[in-house]
């Protein structure tokens, strides 16, 4: 018979099992085509950070997002949804049978579980760094997010190429006739910012574009509110560093790049957005602000305009909180069909 003392020990120890969340730098693949991007040479990655058991959402982006008809003819885009592992041996097969058909399906060893999102964007970026390296720009979206191709990459690929003024600033200064002036402390900065200068027309180097949350409190397990995170988390910190809403990320490469280096340095923790607002900050990667074009909960007013070609046009991508139905109802709506047969 075990002693009070005891069971309240194993009861605690049971308990704080619970929350040591641990995550891996690396996840074991379970399915993927590794040669696909080595095929398909796109310049832009397309990865989805959805659900496990939503077929029909994934049908819907093939359909629509990923169709590479839809995307400007000289723009290259792969797209793959990254997933976990399920439990049922039904999904499984059937699974199988949709990676047979399509290619496209991405899933390592870690349980589906909405608290194991950063081990599928972990998964997600290692692959990416590892198999699609020549791609120049990486987007992430939720499942739950939708925009138009071609108006989409365009605008991206505008914000992203903008000269940063500090970078370039200091690359020009440093062509000057000045440059006997510097220190060598600066002129190793200025090193660093010439290997940014802009190297393709799709991105500057070191560039994150996204909606940008600033001045979240970092929630601990005494509070009482959703999305805690360990003492052991940020310890010193009251207030994360600013990161990106999740459902729509565009990552140049050589962030992956860096990114899938870092995963093994800086502890991940189950907060994917949050973890990844971390790694950029110790990148100091330049984040683009494109809060007033990546639109939460949009209506249906700016839904038609938003994937409508041609007008004039005040969003990059939205993203839906009306669930499944509405999703895939959304794919039979006559503002899809001129999506579709755009860029035929
Ligand atoms: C996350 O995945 C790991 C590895 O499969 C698993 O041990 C863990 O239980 C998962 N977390 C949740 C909350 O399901
Ligand atoms: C963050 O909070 C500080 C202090 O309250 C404030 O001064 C600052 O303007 C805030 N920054 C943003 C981006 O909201």
């Amino acid at each position: 018979m075990k002693s009070l003392y005891e069971l309240a020990v194993l009861l605690i120890l049971s308990v704080a099992q619970q929350c040591v969340q641990s995550y891996s730098s690396s996840y074991k693949y379970i399915m993927a085509d590794f040669k696909r991007c080595q095929r398909e040479k796109p310049d832009v990655v397309l990865w989805v950070q959805g659900r496990l058991l939503d077929q029909q959402r994934r049908a819907v982006i093939r359909e629509l997002l990923a169709n590479k008809r839809a995307w400007p003819k000289d723009i290259r885009v792969t797209t793959f949804f990254a997933v976990g592992m399920c439990n049922s041996r039904k999904a499984h097969v059937s699974l199988q049978y949709e990676f047979e058909v399509f290619k496209d399906i991405l899933q390592n060893d870690y349980h589906e579980h909405y608290e194991n999102q950063t081990a599928k964007m972990i998964s997600a970026i290692t692959f990416i760094a590892d198999y699609c390296s020549h791609s120049k720009l990486a987007i992430r979206i939720d499942d739950d997010v939708l925009f138009h191709p071609a108006t989409m990459i365009r605008k991206v690929m505008g914000m992203m190429t903008k000269k940063s003024k500090n970078t370039y600033d200091e690359a020009e200064d440093y062509h000057s006739q000045r440059r006997y002036e510097l220190s060598s402390n600066r002129i190793s900065r200025l090193y660093k910012s010439l290997a940014s200068l802009p190297s393709n027309r799709f991105t500057n180097p070191n560039t994150i574009l996204c909606h940008i949350l600033s001045n979240r409190t970092i929630i601990r397990p005494d509070m009482n509110r959703p999305y805690p995170v360990k003492y052991s988390v940020l310890v010193t910190e009251s207030i994360y560093p600013d990161f990106c809403a999740g459902f729509f990320i565009a990552i140049s490469m050589d962030v992956m790049i860096k990114l899938r280096e870092l995963f093994a340095v800086e502890p991940p923790f189950w907060i994917d957005d949050s973890y990844l607002g971390v790694l950029q900050k110790r990148i100091k990667t330049v984040n683009v602000n494109a809060n007033k074009f990546l639109l939460f909960d949009a209506p249906e007013n700016n839904l038609r305009n938003a994937i409508s070609a041609g007008t004039n046009m005040d969003a990059i991508a939205i993203h839906l909180t009306q669930g499944p139905a509405y999703y895939s109802q959304l794919a039979k709506a006559n503002v899809y069909k001129e999506l579709r047969y755009d860029y035929q």
